[in-house]
């Protein structure tokens, strides 16, 4: 049986469709069977992420709302075959979600695939809630900034009492990603120290992710940069987290100042 995963922040734009696009590829780079679904309908940014928007012909509503057959949306990424995106719609309003309909879908994709990726929306209601009612696991991204860390903070509380597993007394199995870590901005008081995310939100860390502007370029071109920049460092460290997610132990790489102090000492600095 599959695991569960769902990507939540609370807060919007802190990186979950990039995360749950480069987990993803990260795991089916191992050879894992994967999908990534994207619960965040109205919206629909996974697809795009993913560079597979022109393919999309059923979405999770179709199959939720018995409109068409779960392998007739199902969208195997042209990359790697052990990938596949369920896809969300753009058009249809956000209450088209039922919760019988995604309890089906989810128990589905549970006996196909060794990984299920839910992209979550933002916000903490109804949406958000029935993205992450299923998961086995929780991976919060939060940005080092402190709306982020108190969103998340909130969706770790509905974590802990809307989820289908803590109903049935148990846990989900909660993670901290830090998304957009730039460690200038920190040495200079910008943001949050890495530190204070973790006292704060007092779960496992995950990973840290750099800003960088390959996740930027990776977006554009519609791939996960763990794709299409495999030896970058933002790459790395979600494959690192990936890996983590499957129980390995990896050494943690925090990022750090070095290259940029390089780039100003010999490089100039813009005014
Ligand atoms: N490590 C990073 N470095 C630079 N840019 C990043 C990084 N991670 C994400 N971004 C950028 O931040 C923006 C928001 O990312 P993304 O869409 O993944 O966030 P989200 O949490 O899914 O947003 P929403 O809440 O709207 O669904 C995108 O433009 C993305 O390219
Ligand atoms: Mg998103």
């Amino acid at each position: 049986m599959g695991k569960v995963v769902v990507v939540t922040s609370g807060k919007g734009g802190v990186g979950k469709t990039t995360t749950t696009a480069a987990l993803g590829a990260a795991l089916a780079r191992e050879g894992k069977e994967v999908v990534v679904v994207d619960f965040d309908v109205g919206l629909r940014n996974l697809d795009l992420m993913m560079g597979a928007e022109r393919r999309v012909v059923y979405d999770l509503i179709n199959v939720v709302q018995s409109d068409a057959k779960l392998p007739q949306a199902l969208i195997r990424d042209k990359r790697l075959e052990s990938l596949w995106l369920l896809p969300a719609s753009q058009t249809r309003d956000k209450d088209a979600l039922n919760e019988a309909g995604v309890a089906s879908v989810i128990s589905q994709l549970r006996k196909r695939f060794d990984w299920i990726i839910c992209d979550s929306p933002a916000g903490i209601e109804r949406g958000a809630i029935l993205a992450m009612r299923h998961a086995d696991i929780a991976v919060i991204v939060t940005n080092p900034e402190i709306s982020s860390v108190r969103d998340s903070d909130r969706i770790i509380g509905m974590l802990d009492s809307k989820t289908e597993r803590v109903e049935n007394g148990e846990h989900v199995d909660k993670h901290l990603l830090v998304e957009r870590y730039d460690p200038a901005r920190v040495a200079r008081g910008e943001m949050l120290g890495l530190d204070d995310v973790i006292d704060l939100l007092a779960i496992p860390l995950l990973g840290v992710i750099p800003e960088s502007e390959e996740v930027l370029r990776a977006s554009n071109l519609g791939a996960p940069v763990t794709i299409s920049n495999p030896s970058g460092a933002a790459a790395r460290a979600f494959a690192d987290a990936a890996r983590r997610l499957a129980g390995e132990e990896v050494e943690m790489i925090i990022p750090s100042e070095k290259k940029r102090l390089f780039g100003g000492l010999f490089g100039g600095r813009a005014a």
